[in-house]
């Protein structure tokens, strides 16, 4: 078993496309986590367009399955890119401990409390939906 340093730790939703998509945020994260401060700017645009479709992959699960908190959890996700674009200027501008700190702990953090939160009741929904 991993220890708390080799993983990201975060809720499993059993709806498996969701998982992938967090499976493979988690493990941007990590490598965000031991990459070298050159290698920031790049995982940033990388993990810009991971968000764009796992975000975009949730929203037709909740159009396809009428959740009707959609419009919450959309504005979120539309939050979190706008954040994220942000982050890209600022450093961009040569702000690279605001990056750091935003692959780091900032997103880490917010991935594991959205995915704990809104991405669970998309995904309980939906089983409940699909079954
Ligand atoms: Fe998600
Ligand atoms: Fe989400």
């Amino acid at each position: 078993m991993a220890d708390a340093a080799d993983h990201l730790a975060y809720s499993r939703t059993n709806n498996a496309m969701i998982d992938e998509d967090h499976a493979h945020c988690a493990e941007l994260l990590m490598r965000c986590r031991m990459a070298e401060e050159s290698a920031l700017l790049g995982l940033l645009d990388e993990l810009a367009a991971h968000f764009e479709a796992h975000f975009a992959r949730e929203e037709a699960l909740m159009q396809e399955t009428g959740f009707p908190p959609m419009p919450i959890h959309k504005t979120e996700h539309r939050r979190v890119l706008a954040w994220t674009a942000n982050i890209a200027d600022a450093a961009r501008d040569g702000d690279i401990a605001r990056l750091r700190t935003f692959l780091t702990v900032d997103a880490p953090r917010w991935f594991a409390d959205h995915a704990a939160t809104m991405d669970m009741a998309t995904a309980n929904w939906a089983a409940a939906r699909q079954r």
